[in-house]
C-alpha cells in the first residue's frame, strides 16, 4: 500500500511517499527554522503562512522524488493533531482536496503515533525488520514525554508522562537560559561537546515508584547556576515596523562556564530518561525499547540508553529511527497510517484538526 503522507503540525512543511509503513520512497522536509530563529521560538502565525507557501511544492517534490504519479497512490495520510491549529489546517485542507480530487481515502493521523512509527521505517529504499513486541516506547519531543507499553499495534498501555515540561521543551528553555539559541536540543548538544559535566551537580527528579518525569526543577537549578555570570538579562524587544517581538539572548561574562553547564544539563535530562525507560522496559518484560520524537536525535540520549541497557543487564533490543525520521517529517505519518488506519471510514469532509488530540483518548 503506497501512502502519501502530509505533515504541517508545527514548523516543518513535509510530504513523503511510503510503502507498507516501512519502505520510504521519498521524504521531503521544508524547515522553517530560519523563519523563527530571530524570535527564539515558533511564531504560530508565521508558521501557518509559511506552510501555505511551501505545501504544494513540497508535495510535488515528494511525488517526483518517489518517481510516482498521483495515480500510483493508494491513500493520503495527514497529521490531524496535536499541533498548532493554523499549521494543521493547511496540511489537512490540502490533503482533503488532494484525496477528494483523486478519489483516494484520507487517513487522519495522530502526530504522536507518527513519531512512534518512525521506528518501523527503513533507511532510504530499505525495509527494516519489525520491532519485536512487547515494545516499550519512550516518546520525547518538544511537547511530549511519554512512556508507552505496546503489546501489539492495537493494545497499548500509557505508563507515564511528564508532570511539567516536556524533555524537548526542557532542552529549548535551557538553551534559551544559556543564550544558545533555537532549537535548543542541537544547540546544547553542540556546546556540551567542549564542556565538563562533572563541574556542576544539577538535580534529577526521579519520582521513584512511578513512570512519570519532571524537568521544571532542573530548569530552575540551571537558571540559578548561571545567574552569577550574567551581565545582561534576556529581553524581548519590539521589531520596528513589525507586529513581532524579537528575543534577545542573555549576555554572560567572558569565561562563564556555559559549555560545562550545557553538558551537565544535557546529562541530567538524558540520565533520568534512560534509567527510567530501561527500568520500565525490564519491569514490563519488553523485548524492544523504541526511542521516538525529536529528542531521539540526541546522541547523548542514544548513548546513555545503550550504556544503561548494559548496566542493568537486560535482554532488550534498542530501536531508534534514522536522524531524518526523529524530528518532524511526513514519512512517519504515512507509516503510522498504514499500521493504525483506525479512522479510515470517516468521510473526507468530516476530518478536522485537533490541536490538543491526545494519544490515549
Ligand atoms: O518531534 P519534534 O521535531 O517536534 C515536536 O513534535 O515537538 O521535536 C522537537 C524537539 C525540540 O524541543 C528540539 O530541541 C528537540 O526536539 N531536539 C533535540 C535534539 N534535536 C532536536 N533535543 C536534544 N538533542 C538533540 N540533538
Ligand atoms: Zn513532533
Amino acid at each position: 500500500m503506497r501512502i502519501l503522507g502530509v505533515e504541517t503540525s508545527c514548523d516543518e512543511t513535509a510530504a513523503a511517499v511510503v510503502i507498507d509503513g516501512r519502505r520510504v520512497e521519498s521524504n521531503v522536509i521544508w524547515s522553517q527554522i530560519a523563519l523563527h530563529r530571530a524570535h527564539g521560538g515558533v511564531v504560530p502565525e508565521l508558521a501557518a503562512r509559511g506552510h501555505i507557501t511551501a505545501i504544494i511544492p513540497v508535495v510535488e517534490t515528494a511525488l517526483a522524488e518517489a518517481n510516482v504519479s498521483k495515480g500510483d497512490l493508494d491513500a493520503v495520510a495527514v497529521t490531524a493533531g496535536p499541533g498548532l491549529a493554523g499549521s494543521l489546517l493547511v496540511g489537512v485542507n490540502v490533503a482533503k482536496a488532494f484525496a477528494f480530487a483523486l478519489g483516494l481515502p484520507l487517513i487522519p493521523v495522530n502526530h504522536l503515533d507518527g513519531h512512534i512509527y518512525a521506528n518501523w521505517l527503513g533507511p532510504a529504499g530499505a525495509e527494516p525488520s519489525e520491532p519485536e513486541f512487547p515494545v516499550l516506547c519512550l516518546l520525547v519531543s518538544g511537547g511530549h514525554t511519554e512512556l508507552i507499553l505496546m503489546k501489539s499495534h492495537e493494545e497499548r498501555v500509557h505508563l507515564g508522562s511528564t508532570l511539567d515540561d516536556a524533555a524537548g521543551e526542557a532542552f529549548d528553555k535551557g538553551a534559551r537560559t544559556l543564550g544558545l539559541g533555537y532549537p535548543g536540543g542541537p544547540a546544547i548538544q553542540e556546546t556540551a561537546l567542549t564542556g565538563d559535566a562533572s563541574r556542576f551537580d544539577l538535580p534529577r527528579a526521579w519520582l521513584g515508584g512511578t513512570d512519570d518525569f519532571s524537568f521544571s526543577g532542573l530548569k530552575t537549578a540551571l537558571l540559578r547556576s548561571v545567574e552569577p555570570y550574567r551581565t545582561e538579562a534576556p529581553a524581548s524587544v519590539k521589531v520596528v515596523g513589525s507586529p513581532f517581538v524579537e528575543h534577545v539572548a542573555p549576555v554572560y561574562a567572558p569565561g562563564a562556564p556555559i559549555a560545562d553547564l550545557a553538558a551537565a544539563y544535557q546529562e541530567a535530562i538524558v540520565e533520568v530518561l534512560a534509567v527510567k525507560a530501561v527500568h520500565a522496559a525490564r519491569a514490563h518484560g519488553a523485548k524492544t525499547l523504541a526511542l521516538a520524537g525529536g529528542v531521539a536525535a540526541s546522541k547523548a540520549l542514544r548513548a546513555r540508553i545503550v550504556a544503561e541497557i548494559a548496566a542493568q543487564n537486560v535482554d532488550l533490543g534498542f530501536r531508534v529511527p534514522a536522524f531524518e525520521f526523529c524530528t518532524d517529517n511526513a514519512a512517519m505519518i504515512a507509516g503510522a497510517a498504514f499500521h493504525r488506519p483506525g479512522r479510515t471510514g470517516e468521510a473526507i469532509w468530516e476530518i478536522d484538526v485537533h490541536p490538543r488530540l491526545p494519544l490515549f483518548a
